[in-house]
């Protein structure tokens, strides 16, 4: 690329900024809060092997410091960075077990959004060096401006969504993210701490042949996704599909997203929903996947269209390239009709 094309993500957001149908200044300094502490985080994550970070929360380390997981550590570095610039009213957090209540010196409860966000996604991949992520999902408020926020500000369908977004740190850390026009990938020059626009337009192909999903689970799952992971394997037409499948949803999506594939947790034994959370893991990756040309489902009905009722609710989750989520869904509806 001629080094005069590229844009930074500063750039992109100011230029984007009048396409946002609720453009205020407001939503771009949210979004520059999750650029900023996004970027801490990719600094921890990178030292994690060398710095004595990685450990069991609560233990202390050589130092007598108080050692933190980096879970916890992300966790953190997002809530200071929206708490402290006041974009948000409020955050709920995979490490929270309520949502809490940003309150802004300057004006009150005035802010008119609220973040889901999974700091660390993938985090046990981080103890041998494989990518992790961030998910975060963002929503207008429904209750009004002033008042301190309310669950049922976070409890909203998927389709609310005014945007979402996911960070990578991976061989190099991406963000990517959506507002509702389309999705945008940004790649960060670790030696200028800057994201430059490097995945403009990202779009699922429609077909692909990649299928990500914990297999060990096998004989725990629905007859629906055994037929459905059996036809994957079939000798047929483009099939056997590959399997890849790297453990951190945010990285298995991306790389989908990219060369084309679905991604699957399904329900199993003993988890009739599965194990993702639907507000901070599959929600967002839904909107992006929409946005992207793909599709999301929990095998049966849109991701986005289920109404949430706990913060931490988990559901079945079936994402990537419309086609094939679409023949998995076909599995399904098959096997539920047999019972
Ligand atoms: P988290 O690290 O935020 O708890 O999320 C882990 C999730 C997801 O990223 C990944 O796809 C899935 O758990 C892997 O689960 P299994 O180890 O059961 O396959
Ligand atoms: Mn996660
Ligand atoms: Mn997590």
């Amino acid at each position: 690329m001629a080094e005069q094309s590229l844009q930074t993500l500063g750039e992109f957001l100011i230029e984007k900024q009048d396409d946002f149908q609720y453009s205020t200044g407001e939503f771009s300094r949210l979004l520059s809060a999750i650029r900023l502490a996004s970027k801490v985080v990719n600094r921890e994550v990178n030292k994690a092997g060398i710095a004595d970070i990685i450990g069991v929360a609560g233990k202390t380390n050589i130092q007598g410091e108080a050692q933190q997981k980096l879970d916890v550590l992300a966790n953190e570095i997002f809530i200071t960075a929206l708490s402290q610039r006041e974009v948000v009213c409020g955050i709920a957090s995979e490490e929270n077990d309520d949502y809490i209540e940003i309150k802004s010196a300057a004006n009150g409860h005035l802010s008119k959004y609220v973040v889901l966000i999974d700091p660390l996604d993938g985090s046990s991949n981080i103890d041998v060096n494989v990518s992790v992520g961030t998910i975060f999902s963002i929503y207008r408020r429904v209750t009004e401006p002033g008042n301190p926020v309310e669950l049922k500000d976070f409890l909203q369908k998927g389709s609310a969504q005014i945007a979402a977004g996911y960070v990578v740190y991976g061989s190099s850390t991406m963000i990517v993210y959506t507002t509702g026009n389309g999705v945008n990938g940004f790649t960060l020059d670790p030696s200028l701490g800057t994201y430059y626009l490097s995945h403009p337009k990202m779009q699922f192909p429609s077909e692909g042949k990649i299928y990500s999903v914990n297999e060990g689970n096998y004989i725990k799952f629905p007859q629906g996704v055994k037929n459905y992971l059996k036809y994957c394997q079939m000798m047929e037409g483009d099939r056997p599909y590959t399997s890849r499948y790297i453990g951190s949803l945010v990285s298995d999506f991306h790389r989908n997203m990219i060369k084309g594939g679905i991604y699957l947790y399904p329900s199993y034994a003993n988890a009739p929903n599965g194990k993702l959370r639907l507000l901070y893991e599959c929600n967002p990756m839904a909107f992006i996947a929409e946005q992207a040309g793909g599709k999301a489902s929990n095998g049966f009905e849109r991701i986005m269209d289920i109404e949430p009722t706990e913060l931490h609710q988990r559901v079945p989750f079936f994402c990537g390239s419309r086609t094939m989520v679409e023949k998995a869904e076909e599995f399904m509806r098959m096997d539920a009709v047999k019972d």
